[in-house]
């Protein structure tokens, strides 16, 4: 029986030890210390016992109870140690983990051009305003000296919205705007996206347009042209290649278009060449366009231009096709 007891001993501290969950370890405790575990049933044999060995094996029986319960409770606070500090380990925060990258955007490279020009314009003492996108026929063309069976008309294929209402095919309408507004002197720049039907490498159905106007006493075209000049040196750096060469406005008179000499790389030949690109119209206001905002055109003379801003993103960057700038693929984005 003593031997019984001893190998009890070592099966059952053996079995403490590996129990490796509390409910392991409580299923150790209940077959040999449950009511009808292993150590229990010995105890409740002694009565069967032969009265000489009885005493003996109570007392060992009853020293293999308290070893069992004081092993078992060891282990117990084991277990409980290593699952709260487990847990301790889930919760707490790794400071050396890299951070989770959120994906940044930046402003798109038409933007970046348009605030860029503003800048240089406004360093001059120029200001910014704004008018409407969808437009009277009256401000985007009668007002500027254009009605309706006026040639220039056809070179604007226009998107009509309703009869007499249009999607703006210039920013010049806001020329008309802001001088119904304001008495001269006036000095502004006008961004903003103008429509038209075209679709080809050099023209999208929708662009980007800069308006300038100034109007003052004493203002020549001298005056146009040294702000354009010193806009695009500020602008495309002083070794630029530019061109002023007569042109026909129905708002000014005299006009000009400005041609800058472009280089670009073909994006499907691969050829790099280089050609003359208009990026803006300019001239001398007509009389006509004041009188139909009844400034005094005989005391008061004024120039405007206007540039296309996608053109000159085109030439700042060597990019091919003007619709590179609208197909918001993120390859072609990201390099700005
Ligand atoms: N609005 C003209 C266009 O879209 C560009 C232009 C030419 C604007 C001459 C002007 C100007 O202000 O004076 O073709």
């Amino acid at each position: 029986m003593k031997e019984q007891i001893e190998a009890l001993r070592q099966e059952a501290i053996a079995r403490i030890t590996a129990a490796s969950s509390l409910q392991a370890l409580d299923e150790v405790r209940v077959a040999f210390l449950g009511r009808k575990g292993r150590v229990t049933e010995i105890l409740r044999g002694l009565a069967q016992a032969a009265p000489e060995e009885r005493r003996e094996i109570g007392q060992k029986a009853n020293a293999l109870k308290d070893i069992l319960t004081a092993a078992l409770e060891t282990r117990l606070a084991e277990l409980e140690g290593t699952l709260k500090q487990q847990k301790a380990q889930e919760q707490s925060v790794d400071l050396s983990l890299p951070g989770r990258c959120v994906p940044q955007g930046h402003v798109h490279v038409l933007n970046q051009i348009m605030e860029e020009i503003v800048g240089i314009f406004t360093q001059m003492g120029f200001q910014v305003a704004l008018g409407p996108d969808i437009e009277t026929e009256y401000y985007n063309f009668d007002a500027l000296n254009t009605p309706d069976d006026h040639p220039a008309r056809d070179s604007h294929d226009t998107f009509f919205v309703k009869p007499g209402v249009v999607l703006r095919t210039q920013t010049s309408p806001v020329q008309i705007r802001v001088m119904e507004q304001t008495p001269p002197p006036v000095a502004v720049i006008v961004p903003g996206r103008v429509y038209r039907v075209d679709l080809d490498a050099t023209h999208s159905p929708m662009f980007v347009q800069m308006e300038g106007l100034l109007v003052d006493k004493g203002i020549t075209f001298a005056d146009l042209k040294g702000t354009l000049m010193h806009f695009i040196h500020a602008f495309f750096g002083p070794d630029i290649k530019v061109r002023f060469r007569p042109h026909f406005f129905p708002f000014t008179e005299p006009s000009a278009e400005v041609d800058i000499l472009w280089t670009a790389r073909d994006r499907h030949t691969g050829e790099v060449k280089s050609k003359w690109l208009e990026i803006l119209g300019c001239g001398m206001v007509h009389p006509q366009v004041f009188k139909n905002v009844s400034y005094d055109y005989e005391t008061y003379s004024g120039y405007a231009f206007g540039l296309g801003l996608d053109r000159i993103a085109m030439v700042k960057h060597a990019i091919s096709s003007i619709t590179h700038l609208y197909e918001n693929d993120l390859r072609f984005l990201e390099q700005f």
